[in-house]
C-alpha cells in the first residue's frame, strides 16, 4: 500500500526488509536515487492499535504502539516514495490464494492509494504466472516477484526464468526481485537484471542494506560514507539506537569484528554509536537543536492558565532555576507553606515517559493534586515545576527573585548568607537549618516515592 500516488513502471525500488527498512534507511536509499522505497513489513493488528502522533520536533509522523514503542516513522521528504507493507508473516499467504485476493480487492476498493502485492514464486512456472493473473484481476497497481520458492534460502539461485514469464502474462508493472547474491553488485547491474527478467522495474534487499549506494550510477561510494550518511539519518530522526546498530552490523558484514565493528557492537545508545564514528559533534548539534524545538513548542502550545487534568489541576509552567537565589526553591515555600497552614507535607508523585526520557510530577496538597502539563529533564525540576504550580494557583509566593519578600522563608536564607555570626543571624541560621531539616524530611517522603533527593537544596549541618 502507498502513500500517494506512485508510478511502478521502470522503477528501481528499496526491498521491504524487517528491521533494515526504517525511515534512515528508507532515506538514504531515496538519496542515493531509489525511486520508490519499501518499510519493514508491519504487522495489521499492531498498526491498528497505533496511534498517530505528529511529531513536531522530528517534524515526522510516527505511529506509537500502546507500550510508547514508535512502530513507523515517516516524513515529508519519502511522501508518495514510500510503500507501506502489511500482511501474513514471510510467505504465509502464498498457500491461501484465495485470501490474497480477498485481502487485495478489499484493499483496492477500500483505500483511495495505490495497492501493490509482492509474492514469492509457487513451484511450477503455470501455477506462478495463473497466481499473479489472479492477483492482477484485483486491481493492483503492480506485483513484486522474488524469483525463489517458498522454501528456497536466498543463496539458491534465482528463477529469472519464472519472472519472465509473469512479466510476458500480465499487463500491470513487474517489480523483479531476488538478484541481490550474484546478479546485482553495482548500479550498472540493475538495468542488466531488470533485462534478464524482463521485468518493468527492479527491487532490490539485500544489495541495497549492504551498500545503498548501489542505487547511485555515481557509486558505489565508500562504505564508511555510505555509513556516515546512514547515522546521520538515523541521529537525526532519533531512530531506535538497537535498530541503527543491527543495519550498520549489516553494512559491516565481515568487517563486523574489526574495531569499529566490535565499537558499533558495544555501543548501548546513539550517542555512543555517534562515538564509534567520530560523529559527536554532530550528535551534539542535532541533539540542542531539538531541544530548542521542544522548548519552543512548549512554551508556545500550552495555555498558562489553569486546565483540569481529571481530578488534576494543571498549568504550562517550567522551572527555570536562574528565576530563583540560589538557595531557594519553590518546593521549600510550598512546605513552608503547608507548615504554617498545618496541613501534611506536600506529596510528590513522579513519573518517567519512555519516548524521551522527560519527567512529570504531581504535588497533592491539602487533598488537591497539582501538575504542570509540561515535561521536565529531571525528576527535581518536574517537582519544582508541580510546587510552582500549586503556588501560583493558591496565590501564594514562590520565592522567585525579586518577588516581595512574603516572610516565608527567612531573608538570609533568601539571600544565600548562611554562615552568619551574630546571635541574630545565629538565630536566623538555625531557622534556616530547621528549614533545611525539613526540607530533607519532606526528601526522605519523596523518596518513599521513588525519589533521589533533590540537589537543588543542600543539605547543611550546624
Ligand atoms: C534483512 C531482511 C529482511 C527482510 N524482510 C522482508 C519483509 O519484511 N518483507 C518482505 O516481503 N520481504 C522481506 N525480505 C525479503 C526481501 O525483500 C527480498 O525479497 C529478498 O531478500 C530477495 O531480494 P534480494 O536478492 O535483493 O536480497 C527480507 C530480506 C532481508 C535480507
Amino acid at each position: 500500500m502507498t502513500a500517494g500516488r506512485l508510478n511502478f513502471c521502470n522503477i528501481t525500488a528499496l526491498a521491504p526488509m524487517v528491521r533494515v527498512g526504517t525511515l534512515p534507511m528508507r532515506l538514504l536509499a531515496l538519496d542515493y536515487g531509489a525511486d520508490v522505497v519499501y518499510c519493514e513489513e508491519l504487522i495489521d493488528i499492531k498498526m491498528a492499535q497505533c496511534h498517530r502522533v505528529e511529531n513536531q520536533v522530528l517534524q515526522t509522523v510516527d505511529f506509537v504502539a500502546p507500550d510508547d514503542r514508535v512502530m513507523f516513522r515517516t516524513c515529508e521528504r519519502e511522501k508518495d516514495r514510500v510503500v507501506f507493507q502489511m500482511g501474513g508473516m514471510g510467505a504465509a499467504l502464498l498457500s491461501d490464494p484465495d485470501k490474497i485476493e480477498a485481502i487485495l480487492k478489499k484493499l483496492v476498493t477500500g483505500v483511495s492509494i495505490p495497492v501493490t502485492c509482492k509474492i514469492r514464486i509457487l513451484p511450477s512456472v503455470e501455477d506462478t504466472v495463473s497466481l499473479v493473473q489472479r492477483i492482477e484481476k484485483t486491481g493492483v497497481a503492480a506485483v513484486a516477484v522474488h524469483g525463489r520458492l517458498k522454501e528456497e534460502r536466498p543463496r539458491h539461485p534465482l528463477h529469472c526464468d519464472y519472472i519472465q514469464a509473469v512479466a510476458r502474462a500480465v499487463s500491470i508493472p513487474v517489480i523483479a526481485n531476488g538478484g541481490s547474491l550474484d546478479m546485482v553488485k553495482t548500479n550498472a547491474d540493475i538495468e542488466e537484471f531488470r533485462k534478464a527478467t524482463g521485468a518493468s522495474s527492479v527491487m532490490l534487499a539485500r544489495a541495497a542494506m549492504w551498500n545503498a549506494s548501489v542505487f547511485t550510477d555515481q557509486g558505489p561510494l565508500p562504505l564508511e560514507k555510505v555509513m556516515e550518511d546512514y547515522l546521520k539519518y538515523a541521529i537525526r530522526y532519533d531512530n531506535n539506537a538497537y535498530n541503527s546498530k543491527y543495519c550498520l552490523c549489516q553494512m559491516l558484514r565481515d568487517k563486523v569484528e574489526s574495531p569499529l565493528g566490535k565499537q558499533v557492537q558495544a555501543a548501548q545508545t546513539t550517542a555512543e554509536i555517534s562515538e564509534a564514528y567520530g560523529l559527536q559533534e554532530f550528535y551534539q548539534q542535532i541533539q540542542s537543536e531539538q531541544q530548542s524545538r521542544k522548548d519552543a513548542l512548549q512554551t508556545d502550545s500550552q495555555p498558562d492558565h489553569p486546565v483540569m487534568d481529571g481530578d488534576i489541576t494543571t498549568m504550562a509552567v517550567k522551572f527555570e532555576r536562574r528565576e530563583y537565589p540560589p538557595h531557594i526553591t519553590p518546593k521549600m515555600f510550598l512546605l513552608e507553606w503547608s507548615r504554617k497552614e498545618k496541613l501534611e507535607q506536600p506529596l510528590y508523585e513522579t513519573v518517567q515517559r519512555s519516548q524521551d526520557r522527560a519527567f512529570q510530577s504531581t504535588v497533592t496538597v491539602a487533598g488537591k493534586k497539582y501538575r504542570s502539563s509540561l515535561w521536565s529533564k529531571s525528576k527535581k525540576f518536574a517537582e519544582q515545576a508541580a510546587a510552582v504550580v500549586c503556588l501560583r494557583i493558591l496565590g501564594v509566593p514562590e520565592g522567585r527573585i525579586g518577588e516581595e519578600d512574603s516572610g516565608l522563608v527567612c531573608k538570609r536564607k533568601r539571600d544565600g548568607k548562611l554562615n552568619g555570626t551574630t546571635e541574630e543571624e545565629g538565630s536566623k541560621k538555625r531557622h534556616v537549618v530547621d528549614i533545611q531539616q525539613e526540607t530533607d524530611d519532606t526528601e526522605t517522603a519523596v523518596v518513599a516515592n521513588g525519589d533521589h533527593g533533590d540537589p537543588d537544596t543542600p543539605p547543611e549541618r550546624a
